[in-house]
């Protein structure tokens, strides 16, 4: 095994976005960029047959803005990560991470994702391909256990064996996954959550990073989680930042300490010459980009105007890049579009 000198996180606070599929796209991710520079952003899940035999370009590309930034991929073969995490290092990502935690049945079928960590040495033998094909940090994310295979020896043992190949970061969603009878939703919701398990890991693996994910939606349950003598290397954010984006800020006021964030009305604005580019380079319908920003006025006067106007300016023939001014004018007369 390479030993990497990958892998010695940043000197500030490690919080990332989760890879969440048709959520975090590249325009999801840059609109969340304008609102954290510092956070780490991940792809949604990229198969390996989707990059192999597919659109690469298309999977692939980013925006240099978009940096730091991980490539998420599913698969199990080794030969076939290893190949795609050299096409995601020369496309210039940062790491590349392997999902080990998604319940889906699509997944199941094609052996990756969660029913992985019931074979931990093939895991291991493709976390040691990628390592071997990348300079880059190789990271897995996974779950605490999958249908009856769980508790400390289950999670431990595929720690250490998925360690030993060469992984030193490891993002860990606190709840188990039942790959029979609950749907992708209902895994992230029905079992339940238990830190406890992970600060164990934490514990037994000091040399290793160990990220906690799940069920975080406050600065103030994040900064003890980060801090606490036992504490977690970092941690992962998932449907709270996409619901509630602006939640970023408040990341990189309160622990990032960077005093300069973003008001909302600039982000929206600085998403108009965003737009413009993307409608021009690549054609890309309007709509597909502001889906994502529906949450950036979430709980705040005028946000149902807000979320009301990107419901449906964008749909409009020839709905133009404006439309963001229509929506923030509208919003700030805290009247109905219609009035
Ligand atoms: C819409 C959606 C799509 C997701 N897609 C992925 C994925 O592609 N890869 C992955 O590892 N996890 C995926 N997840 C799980 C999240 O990465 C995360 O582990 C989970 O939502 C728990 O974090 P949270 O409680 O902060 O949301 C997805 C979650 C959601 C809500």
């Amino acid at each position: 095994m390479k030993n990497k000198k990958l892998d010695s996180l940043s000197p500030l606070p490690h919080i990332s976005i989760a890879p969440m599929m048709d959520w975090t796209d590249r325009h999801c991710r840059y609109f969340l960029r304008l609102i954290s520079p510092h956070v780490l952003l991940y792809t949604e899940m990229v198969t390996t047959g989707a990059l192999i035999h597919g659109d690469r370009d298309r999977f692939l590309r980013f925006d240099e803005a978009e940096h730091p930034l991980a490539l998420q991929l599913g698969g199990s073969d080794p030969g076939d990560l290893a190949r795609c995490a050299k096409m995601g290092r020369d496309y210039g990502y940062d790491e590349i991470n392997l999902n080990c935690g998604c319940p889906s049945d699509r997944v199941q079928s094609g052996a990756f994702g969660a029913c992985l960590m019931k074979e931990p040495q093939r895991v291991a033998d493709c976390v040691a391909a990628m390592v071997e094909a990348v300079d880059i940090p190789v990271t897995v994310k996974c779950r605490i256990g999958v249908d009856d295979h769980e508790g400390f020896e289950f999670l431990d043992h595929f720690i250490s064996t998925v360690a030993a190949a060469g992984c030193r970061t490891f993002i860990l969603h606190a709840r188990k996954a039942w790959l029979k009878g609950l749907s992708p939703k209902e895994n992230r919701e029905v079992p339940p959550l238990d830190y406890n398990l992970v600060r164990q890991i934490k514990l037994n693996h000091s040399n290793l990073n160990i990220i906690l994910n799940g069920g975080l939606t406050t600065t103030e349950q994040i900064y003890p989680l980060i801090r606490h003598p036992a504490g977690f290397d970092g941690v992962m954010i998932g449907r709270e930042a996409y619901q509630n984006p602006y939640f970023l800020a408040d990341i990189e006021r309160e622990i990032f300490k960077n005093p300069s964030v973003r008001d909302r009305e600039t982000v929206a604005l600085d998403m108009i010459y965003y737009i413009k580019k993307q409608m021009e380079l690549y054609d890309i319908p309007i709509k597909s980009i502001t889906r994502h920003m529906m949450g950036l006025f979430h709980a705040q006067p005028g946000g149902r105007v807000w979320r009301q106007a990107l419901s449906t300016l964008p749909f409009e023939p020839g709905a133009k890049p404006d439309i963001i001014m229509q929506a923030l004018e509208a919003r700030q007369r805290h009247l109905p579009l219609a009035a």
